[in-house]
């Protein structure tokens, strides 16, 4: 089946399908699988130390795939104190690694957690595109208002950071389709071909995979974590208490879309049956 939307026009790939940000995770052996397979692999900027660190695994990317790929950056807001290198940075500073990807050649930036407007600024200078993800319609407007290319809006289910008005994928995706004129990317609790194409019918554009690809053969996480993942009871009452709070953002769970995965299949088999 050939996949043509207007982010697939943007991304260059053979499916509309993009990887999620991945603290820790989201380096070019995992994310060049991905771009391989037909979807958008994701650099994720922020794990690595200077912008000097990134240059390099950008390098790494484009020895291991041809294909098209992105970058994200996750902007803090200012509330928030995160692990790895996620201390607060400057706009400057911030910036050092937007330059960096533009050197590199990246056309595909993506932006999370707090406004970014200032860097789909100097994106867009730089005739690249730029895509903003949040958790609630009320940010995915102020993003297009802000000119964004492509927004993600990721549902409850999802994991990640969240909102006391983040709504439910089927809520967000059908109401966006009638708010919004800029494409949209689902995301949150999507696992499979049914979510993929329940998210197009939605009026998606494309589908952001967090949790699905983590648990896939070519992710680097421990076997140990992935079978737990994909052992995770979603229909607990535990479970359901830590995915629904919005204290999710301090630590990362499998979200809803690990009831879909069953097995640590590989993208390329995950695409075959699910999109072809
Ligand atoms: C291990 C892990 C790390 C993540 N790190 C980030 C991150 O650094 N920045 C970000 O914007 N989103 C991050 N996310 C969220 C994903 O990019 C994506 O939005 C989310 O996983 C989509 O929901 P899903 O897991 O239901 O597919 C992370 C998700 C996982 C599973």
């Amino acid at each position: 089946m050939i996949w043509k939307t207007r982010l697939t026009q943007m991304m260059g790939t053979k499916y509309p399908v993009i990887m999620g940000a991945f603290i820790g995770l989201g380096k070019a052996n995992f994310a060049a699988p991905f771009s391989e397979a037909g979807g958008l692999g994701i650099i994720t900027a922020l794990n690595f130390k200077t912008p000097y660190h990134f240059k390099k695994e950008l390098e790494r990317m484009k020895e291991l795939t041809d294909n098209p790929f992105g970058i994200n950056i996750s902007v803090l807001p200012p509330q928030i104190k995160g692990g790895h290198h996620l201390t607060e940075k400057s706009r400057d500073e911030y910036l050092a690694y937007i330059e960096v990807a533009l050197s590199e050649g990246v056309n595909i930036f993506t932006t999370s957690a707090y406004q970014a407007t200032f860097i789909g600024e100097r994106v867009h200078e730089a005739g690249c595109y730029w895509f903003h993800k949040s958790a609630t319609i009320n940010h995915a407007i102020s993003a297009e208002k802000a000119s964004a290319d492509a927004v993600t809006i990721v549902g409850l289910e999802g994991t990640g950071f969240k909102n006391p008005l983040t709504q439910t994928t089927l809520v967000n995706i059908t109401m966006a389709r009638r708010l919004l004129k800029t494409p949209i990317i689902a995301a949150g609790g999507i696992g499979d071909s049914r979510g993929f194409l329940g998210s197009i019918a939605m009026g998606a554009e494309a589908v952001c995979f967090g949790t699905a690809v983590k648990v896939c053969e070519e992710s680097p996480a421990a076997l140990k974590l992935k079978e737990k993942w994909i052992n995770e009871d979603i229909f607990t009452e535990d479970y359901h208490q830590k995915i629904y709070h919005l204290k999710l953002r301090d630590r990362v769970l499998p979200s809803m879309a690990v009831g879909h995965r069953k097995k640590n299949h590989s993208y390329k088999g995950f695409y075959r049956r699910n999109y072809e």
